[in-house]
């Protein structure tokens, strides 16, 4: 499995917070539209361990004031499911008429009962495919290459796309809202680590990788097979798939907009000038969620997993050495769609 997130990951993923608060005035506008209700249930998709989005539910189980809330956290099995139950079990010590549950599973299937949501958020996790759709010869992610191996994952992740509307129709109740802060392309071309300005994220890391290649530290095998499993949507390819009969049938596209999220790492060394702890927290929450792909790469052909440390010691000595030329800016689609 290649998409797990590290141990940690909401303690170095400062920037991923930010993108989830950012998230409230939508949160706000589902809130006072949603029907009045004697119950709430709500979900967080892809919660990781539960760190990041725990701000904004303490405030929206705080507007939903003393209703009964029943709130399910999902993630796959392989996250971090020890962390995410101190998280849950956080909050519900804070509101009395908040009952929490995890659920360990895909969702690429039902995650919640027929028609039982009414609130639910799916914060920079929707990105990830169902399945490899084919191989990267010459980049680590999909967005960075044209021709017939981004396509294939382009086609990937609108199918994935069609199917987690069709999966989220099931599980909504009429009236139901459905916020997405979906990882993004946006028409300038900007996406994750790539803002025009800075060098480019995935650039630095496919230049290591292939230099780790050529020292002969990882085999072609290795290099080849490394890509991440998902791809930014543009707006185009969000609309493509809203605008199926299917889904105008099920849903109301209620808000859609584009917005940066600047690298909080690079802000704060913008003030303070402290190259070295910027260094060290920049390639930490890189590394965080990308890891897990090179690891699986080379577990996959029995190598040595020395070339990780050797990886990341790499992106953290360039970016010490040049740190006004590197960040991680966050590009996202905030949606929010209400079940029709
Ligand atoms: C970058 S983290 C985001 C975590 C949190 N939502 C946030 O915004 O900080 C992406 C999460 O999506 C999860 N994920 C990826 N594919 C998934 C799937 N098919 N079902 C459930 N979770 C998935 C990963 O395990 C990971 O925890």
């Amino acid at each position: 499995m290649s998409i797990s997130m590290l141990a940690n990951y909401s303690l170095e993923t400062l920037g991923a917070k930010f993108c989830i608060d950012n998230s409230w005035p939508l949160m706000v506008s589902a809130l006072d539209s949603m029907p009045d209700k004697k119950y709430y249930n709500t979900m967080d998709y892809g919660a990781a361990d539960g760190g990041t989005s725990l701000e904004l539910w303490r405030r929206v189980f705080q507007k939903l004031g003393h209703k009964d809330i029943y709130h399910i956290a999902n993630d796959l099995p392989a996250s971090d499911l020890m962390m995410l139950s101190k998280n849950l079990n956080r909050l519900s010590s804070e509101f009395e008429s908040l009952v929490v549950f995890m659920q360990p599973g895909s969702f690429y299937k039902h995650v919640a009962p027929r028609a039982s949501l009414n609130l639910g958020l799916a914060a920079t996790t929707m990105h990830w495919l169902s399945r490899m759709p084919g191989k990267l010869t010459e980049h680590i992610q999909a967005n960075k290459v044209d021709g017939i191996q981004r396509k294939a994952f382009r086609k990937q992740s609108l199918n994935d796309f069609n199917r987690l509307l069709d999966l989220r129709a099931w599980e909504f109740e009429v009236g139901g809202q459905f916020i997405l802060v979906d990882l993004a392309q946006d028409e300038a071309g900007h996406l994750l680590g790539n803002n025009d300005k800075d060098r480019d994220m995935f650039d630095t890391l496919f230049d290591i990788w292939t230099e780790l290649y050529k020292a002969g530290e990882i085999s072609k095998g290795v290099f080849d097979n490394a890509a991440f499993q998902n791809y930014y949507r543009t707006e185009e390819d969000v609309w493509q798939v809203l605008n199926m009969p299917h889904h105008r049938e099920s849903w109301t596209v209620q808000e859609m907009s584009t917005k940066i999220t600047s690298c909080p790492y690079r802000s704060k060394f913008d003030l303070d000038g402290n190259a070295s702890e910027f260094s060290e927290g920049l390639m930490k929450t890189i590394r965080s969620w990308s890891e897990q792909t090179f690891r699986t790469s080379i577990i996959e052909h029995g190598e040595n997993l020395a070339a990780i440390n050797r990886l990341f010691e790499e992106l953290q000595k360039r970016i010490l050495g040049d740190p006004y030329k590197y960040s991680m800016d966050y590009v996202h689609h905030y949606i929010r769609l209400i079940r029709r």
